[in-house]
């Protein structure tokens, strides 16, 4: 072989011009699915944004001026939420499933058509139902319309990254972070199910788009603790223990902690809230002894190109999973009690969620896009600061507030809402310029890593 690569037989050049071909077809993908990254990344945060937390805190600056949680319309705070969780997370766990689960699972490559297709059914789908609830003209078409859009992107989604068999041809057993991500991609379809049915129920029988209060909170449980939460958990427990150095994962409470997450889920869409809250916080702080999130690191955290207080913020977004089911279960206890569950939620999208989405989210979008450095980690502290300040005033406030036990608190909800804006803002400002920026290594599918 050796001879005849030095005799200068045309064979090593043949077998080089292949090698060539592999790696620029493989480079032309990796390329092509960064750019598909930042579009789905770059929609979720005009999703973010306007529709979601510009109507948040419209919807926010107008209950405090009326002191009264109930003087707004159930369509516009519906909106924002369905923005939130579908047209900003949604978009961003579509993306980023896209991207990251086929290489994660070394799966067989899906025609990337289908993740294009995908993009467009769920942006109209998450687009058509926010104006349906804002103006609701024609909503009886619009809402049952949108809900089958987002259930088809869905579907597409589903196909492409959970149906190829691995590229090995060998199958390895399935690791419990992928159980995790699995269950909650079964939650996603279990909340646009139940989305799509109520969407077409309220069409023939009812008078307005809005949910019902009680489906709603049922609903609510399901997309969240159903679906976002242990998403969030699978994600962590594959990169967190690499990212922050830790020790290595307990793989058997990390299931323990799925299965409290998922009765806990089931019990509350029953309307068994107390019961509920029990498992939801059972989960919490199994998983997060599953993670070892509050052990000593065995290893420095890798935070090169971020900022390094990291680890804190993903402590305290944990801290906050924990803050948001304690309080729903004084919520449950307390009967109707507004603040106390709108503090609970609130504590979970913005302390848990968007904190951990910001934290995780500026640590692995920018070389996935393509090998970028973030743009600037003081900015990325600058608003997780703010995030946690904003989302610590309004949980306090808003039970303080709307359950009558201190005027003065409505007057602290608009800065809340203001400072959580800000954060989002410079967020979404961060991602966006390094973006935009060139990047510093070429796209290669030898320096792409999912770690
Ligand atoms: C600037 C930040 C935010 C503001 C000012 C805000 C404001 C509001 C307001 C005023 C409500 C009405 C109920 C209540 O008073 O508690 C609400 C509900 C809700 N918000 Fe937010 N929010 C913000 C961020 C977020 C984030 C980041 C998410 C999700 C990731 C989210 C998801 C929800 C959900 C799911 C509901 C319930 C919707 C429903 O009743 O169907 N919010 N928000």
């Amino acid at each position: 072989m050796a001879d005849r690569l030095s005799a200068g037989s045309p064979r090593p050049v043949r077998l080089n011009d292949k090698t060539q071909s592999i790696m620029d077809r493989a480079i032309a993908r990796e390329q092509s699915l960064s750019h598909l990254l930042m579009t789905y990344i770059a929609t979720g945060v005009v999703f973010m944004l306007l529709p979601g937390t510009f109507l948040g805190v419209w919807n926010l600056i107008k209950i405090s001026s009326r002191e009264a949680a109930e003087s707004i319309s159930p369509a516009w705070i519906q909106a924002h939420g369905h923005a939130q969780l579908f047209g900003w997370v949604g978009t961003f766990i579509l993306g980023i499933g896209f991207y990251s689960i086929p290489k994660l699972r070394k799966l067989k490559p899906f025609a990337l058509w289908s993740a294009w297709l995908t993009w467009a059914l769920w942006v109209v789908g998450v687009a058509v139902r926010w104006f349906s609830d804002i103006y609701p003209w024609h909503w009886r078409i619009a809402l049952p319309l949108s809900a089958s859009l987002e259930l088809a992107a869905f579907l597409i989604f589903f196909q492409a990254v959970a149906s190829h068999r691995p590229s090995s041809g060998s199958a390895k057993p399935l690791e419990p972070w992928i159980f995790v991500v699995i269950a909650a991609t079964l939650g996603l379809l279990a909340s646009l199910t139940l989305n799509l049915g109520a969407s077409f129920q309220l069409a023939v029988n009812a008078g307005s788009p809005a949910f019902p209060h009680m489906f709603d909170q049922r609903y609510l449980i399901v997309s969240t603790w159903g679906f976002i939460v242990p998403m969030v958990w699978g994600f962590s427990a594959r990169w967190l223990p690499v990212f922050m150095g830790l020790r290595p994962l307990r793989n058997s409470l990390l299931l323990v902690a799925l299965a409290f997450n998922i009765l806990g889920v089931v019990l509350g869409f029953l309307e068994y809230f107390f019961a509920a809250g029990i498992f939801l916080l059972l989960g919490a702080s199994t998983v997060i002894a599953a993670i070892r999130l509050f052990e000593p690191a065995v290893k420095p955290a890798k935070t090169v190109n971020i900022h390094q207080s990291f680890p804190v913020f993903i402590r305290i977004a944990y801290g906050w999973l924990l803050v948001a089911a304690a309080l729903s279960i004084w919520a449950a206890l307390a009967g109707a009690a507004p603040g106390i569950w709108g503090a609970s939620r609130h504590a979970l999208t913005v302390g848990f969620i968007a904190a951990m989405i910001f934290s995780v989210g500026q640590r692995i979008l920018p070389s996935f896009c393509g090998m970028r450095v973030l743009w600037s980690p003081r900015l990325m502290l600058v608003m997780l600061v703010l995030l946690m300040s904003g989302c610590t005033l309004r949980v306090a406030s808003e039970v303080l507030a709307y359950q009558d036990y201190a005027n003065w608190a409505w007057n602290i909800l608009p800065i809340s809402a203001l400072i959580e804006l800000t954060a989002v803002t410079l967020f979404s400002i961060n991602l966006i310029v390094t973006f935009a920026r060139p990047p510093v290594v070429a796209a290669s599918p030898l320096t792409m890593t999912t770690e």
